[in-house]
């Protein structure tokens, strides 16, 4: 059985929402998903993972959470290459630049996004979404 941890940070709600979709299609597919924080975990943690999923919402303008998982994704960068990493997140009011970026980061760093790029959901995951996520998921328990 494959343990893939799922790490995010929200605000409001609704990226944790997403990370509980994505956890629900890992489980499902027979994985084991350890939903997590990214204040609760070190980047070395992470880093000892081959396969990971990261959720954050856009922030600032157009930009990771700046206090919390800027600093983490940039130290983390150091860790990615050969890593298969899941990226998903929620929007307000912009066109995903924030993960467009993001993806950018961790592909120029050596790893390879799961499902070629992150899933992104406007405000609350809708139906839709949460089957997305949940696909995504199950790609995760099986990479
Ligand atoms: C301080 C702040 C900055 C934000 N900046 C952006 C942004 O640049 N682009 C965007 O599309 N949405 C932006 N949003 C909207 C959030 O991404 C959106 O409300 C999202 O659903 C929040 O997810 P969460 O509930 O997981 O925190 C911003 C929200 C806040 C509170």
């Amino acid at each position: 059985m494959s343990k893939v941890k799922v790490v995010f940070w929200s605000g409001s709600g609704n990226t944790q929402a997403m990370a509980d979709a994505v956890a629900a299609g890992i489980n499902a597919a027979g994985g084991e998903a350890e939903v997590t924080t990214f204040d609760a975990l070190s980047v070395a943690d992470a880093a000892k993972d081959s396969v990971i999923a990261f959720g954050c919402p856009a922030m600032g303008a157009e930009v990771l959470e700046e206090t919390v998982v800027e600093p983490f994704m940039a130290e983390y960068e150091g860790f990615a290459s050969g890593k298969k990493i899941a990226l998903f997140g929620s929007y307000g009011w912009g066109d995903g630049q924030w993960m467009r970026d993001w993806q950018d980061r961790l592909s120029g760093a050596g790893a390879t996004i799961i499902g070629g790029e992150g899933v992104i959901c406007n405000s609350a995951p809708d139906a839709d979404a949460v089957a997305s996520l949940e696909d995504l998921g199950r790609q995760l328990a099986q990479a």
